[in-house]
């Protein structure tokens, strides 16, 4: 997909849809425009009134070809009154809205000015995708958009052009780690995703290293090696190092990759197991938030840790009630070893704290819990650090990435004591994306600025594509990611 600014006005724009926004006004709407006459336009507001059209946010009116007008189509997105009062995210989502109704035109151009143009460019780039790499003909179906122009007043392009520059960069990796997230788990095994890893980030100053089994016997990496011990597709541990001259912020991300989660021999019941494809979106995240702000040459140190594999059940499977060493060289009674990420994550999270970053993020799908406590689009954070989580906070509700805030509450430690080893790998029931926090928090070293985000709902979209979101795999935490990167690199 094609992002690029242009400044030839609306009405000679030659392209399949020109997409045209309308707020509320009156009974009808007004229309956001420019580079189109006043007789275009009341053509245009009169077909909208015909419609019925309100200007209310995501309203999609498709109007046909208009004489004086080159495009083949318009297509007009009510915005509510999102652009008066500067609601950047229901103006995106709108905007999104209105790009998935093109479906099937090739070449798409989005009216703009000064204040949207970039917002525009990202929602436009992100609903304009789709997953159709395992269908036998590919080309059959109607495609999004290929080529997305942002048109605004030719007198705003120099004011706007470095800012919609650094969108594509964005949208583009939104869309690798929704494709990761998408592939089938028989498509992605752990040696795959450390594969990916790699490819996702060449040609970018990212070292990337990667460890196989053995390495992670050398190092202790009991967590990661118990998880993957039931797969034929042993675990990987892969490292992704951006380290431009002259940071001085470091970034550590951490993000879950389990390639497939049936539970283990705590199996899981067989309804919706097949979604469990998307328990590797926190290893997905992490590595495109690399990839991004790598090619973005963010003035930070970043460092990426993806531990990955496959949880299955064999003769060779870990069992309850197994013991197991990690890399920090606590003891973990795995009670339930459906609740693997934990113990994968645990592995990481003590190998990047050695480095001490300035501030260290996990994000996994963790909890069903999450789920249940937050709903599908919300993310829940937690930390050991108020200061470190508002951040995170404020990163993610800036970019569209729904949070809330979540405790750890101490008085849930003593239900993960384990009468055999020092920790277990289950505690409470209740709040159990709380206790999986608390679990998490064992392996982080007091004064170690630490945030943990649960998106176990927001990572997968089991419901029809809304604004600029597909169905299933949505890339969600990568902007979020980019944006803490961007405000370290300018703390
Ligand atoms: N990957 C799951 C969590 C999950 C569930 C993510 C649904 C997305 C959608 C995780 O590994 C898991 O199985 N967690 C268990 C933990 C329990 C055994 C303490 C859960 O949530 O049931
Ligand atoms: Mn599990
Ligand atoms: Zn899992």
């Amino acid at each position: 997909m094609n992002l690029s600014l242009a400044t030839t006005p609306a009405n000679a724009t030659s392209c399949d849809v020109l997409v045209l926004t309308a707020m509320p006004k009156g009974r009808g709407v007004t229309l956001m425009t420019h580079g189109v006459t006043a007789a275009q336009q009341s053509k245009i507001l009169a077909a909208l009134a015909t419609l019925g059209a309100t200007g209310k946010a995501g309203e999609v009116s498709k109007l046909g070809a208009m004489s004086g007008l080159k495009a083949k189509a318009v297509i007009v997105v009510g915005t509510g009154d999102s652009q008066k009062i500067g609601d950047a995210e229901t103006y995106r989502q709108a905007i999104g809205s209105a790009v998935r109704a093109c479906v099937g035109s090739r070449k798409v151009a989005v009216v703009a000015d000064r204040d949207n143009a970039a917002e525009a460019a990202l929602a436009a780039g992100l609903a304009a995708y789709d997953f159709r790499a395992f269908k036998s003909a590919p080309g059959k179906a109607p495609a999004p958009p290929a080529i997305v122009t942002i048109i605004v007043p030719a007198a705003q392009a120099e004011s706007v052009r470095s800012k919609v520059s650094q969108v594509q960069p964005v949208v583009k990796a939104v869309h690798l780690a929704r494709d990761l997230v998408n592939t089938p788990p028989n498509a992605l095994f752990p040696a795959d995703l450390a594969a990916a890893a790699k490819s996702a980030v060449a040609g970018q100053p990212v070292k990337v290293t990667v460890w196989d089994e053995k390495a992670l016997k050398r190092d202790g990496c009991g967590g990661i090696l118990a998880v993957g011990q039931g797969s034929s597709h042993p675990p990987r541990l892969v490292k992704l190092e951006y380290a431009p001259a002259g940071a001085t912020a470091h970034l550590a991300l951490v993000g879950k990759g389990i390639t497939f989660d049936t539970g283990g021999i705590s199996i899981k019941p067989a309804a919706g197991m097949d979604e469990m494809k998307g328990d590797m979106g926190g290893a997905a995240a992490v590595i495109c938030a690399v990839k991004a702000i790598a090619e973005l040459s963010l003035p930070l140190r970043v460092t990426g840790w993806v531990p990955t594999a496959e949880n299955m059940p064999s003769g060779d499977a870990q069992r309850p009630g197994d013991v197991i060493t990690m890399f920090d060289g606590t003891t973990v009674e795995v009670l339930n070893t459906d609740a693997e990420g934990r113990l994968v994550l645990a592995d990481a999270l003590g190998m990047a704290v050695k480095e001490h970053p300035d501030m260290l993020i996990d994000v996994a799908t963790l909890t069903g819990a999450a789920r249940v406590a937050l709903g599908s689009r919300i993310a829940g954070v937690m930390s050991n650090d108020d200061s470190a989580r508002s951040q995170v906070c404020a990163a993610a509700e800036l970019v569209g990435e729904p949070s809330w805030p979540m405790p750890l509450p101490a008085d849930l430690r003593p239900s993960l004591d384990s009468a055999t080893a020092d920790i277990a790998n289950i505690g409470d029931r209740f709040g159990g994306m709380l206790s999986a926090g608390v679990f998490l928090q064992h392996f982080i070293p007091k004064g170690q600025a630490w945030v943990h985000i649960d998106i176990a709902g927001p990572s997968w979209n089991d419901k029809a594509a809304y604004g600029y979101t597909p169905k299933g795999g949505t890339g969600a935490a990568v902007r979020t990611f980019v944006q803490v990167a961007n405000d370290l690199a300018a703390r």
